[in-house]
């Protein structure tokens, strides 16, 4: 069973397109300010790209995505197709475990940019414990040592007590990976959100090298539950 794709997402996602909006700007502006490094683009758990800039997709040659769920390809190209013809972008769509076979991937396409697509913080719900979270993440990133590769991923979510949409996103900014005013930083962001302990942790603090330049958004996924969303790139 898929726990964090399928019907019921495309459904959600379909349905909160306007209260999603603002972080799916949020997030194509931190994509367009990336400096591209490559032709190819390995997209995993692109979903339908509910989230995802055409735009930004557009500045590729060739685009592959990746997600399990068996309606992905066929929604992403119904939602990013179109865009990315007239780009001139040559669009793969394919079904199957990217993060399993991500060391194949990685041979295959030597050169290609990869990026994860909010699919990193799900992994906790793919594992049974905490400990197996964390091995997953870390030969995900051992992998990816010597590549251009980025995320956004879930780092928390939870209960919120500020109202939608009356209230703007409070405006998460960036933080260091391992800088020392890190937590404060953060802590004082949830704070302004209206966070009501105890948030979820997706288990996703380690993912980036220290000294990765973050950027925090927040993302009011349902009208009283809301994730933490933390980006960055890493080069190698
Ligand atoms: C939260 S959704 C992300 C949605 C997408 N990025 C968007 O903008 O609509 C997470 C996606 O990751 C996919 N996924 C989970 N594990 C995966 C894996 N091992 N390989 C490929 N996709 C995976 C799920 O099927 C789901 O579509």
């Amino acid at each position: 069973m898929n726990l964090t794709g399928g019907l019921h997402w495309h459904w959600r996602a379909w349905r909160a397109q306007a209260r999603w909006r603002s972080t799916r700007a949020q997030i194509e502006d931190w994509l367009l300010a990336q400096p591209v490094s490559s032709d190819d683009l390995i997209l995993i758990g692109a979903s339908a790209g509910w989230m995802m800039s055409s735009t930004w997709l557009g500045r590729y040659r060739s685009v592959q995505t990746w997600d399990i769920d068996p309606l992905a390809a066929p929604l992403f190209r119904w939602r990013h197709g179109a865009a990315l013809k007239i780009q001139g972008v040559r669009l793969e769509c394919r079904t199957g475990d990217a993060l399993t076979q991500l060391p194949n991937l990685l041979n295959e396409q030597p050169q290609a940019t990869i990026f994860f697509d909010n699919v990193l913080g799900q992994i906790r719900f793919q594992t049974a414990r905490t400990d197996q979270t964390e091995r997953r993440l870390h030969s995900i990133t051992q992998a990816l040592r010597s590549r251009h590769w980025g995320s956004v991923h879930d780092r928390m979510s939870g209960r919120v007590l500020k109202a939608w949409p009356h209230e703007p996103l409070p405006e998460g900014g960036q933080t260091v990976q391992g800088q020392a005013n890190e937590a404060s930083a953060t802590q004082q962001w949830l704070g302004r959100m209206g966070a009501q302990s105890p948030w979820l942790d997706h288990l996703t603090d380690s993912i980036f090298p220290e000294g990765t330049c973050l950027t925090n958004m927040a993302w009011a996924m349902k009208p009283g539950y809301w994730h933490w969303l933390q980006a960055g790139w890493v080069r190698p």
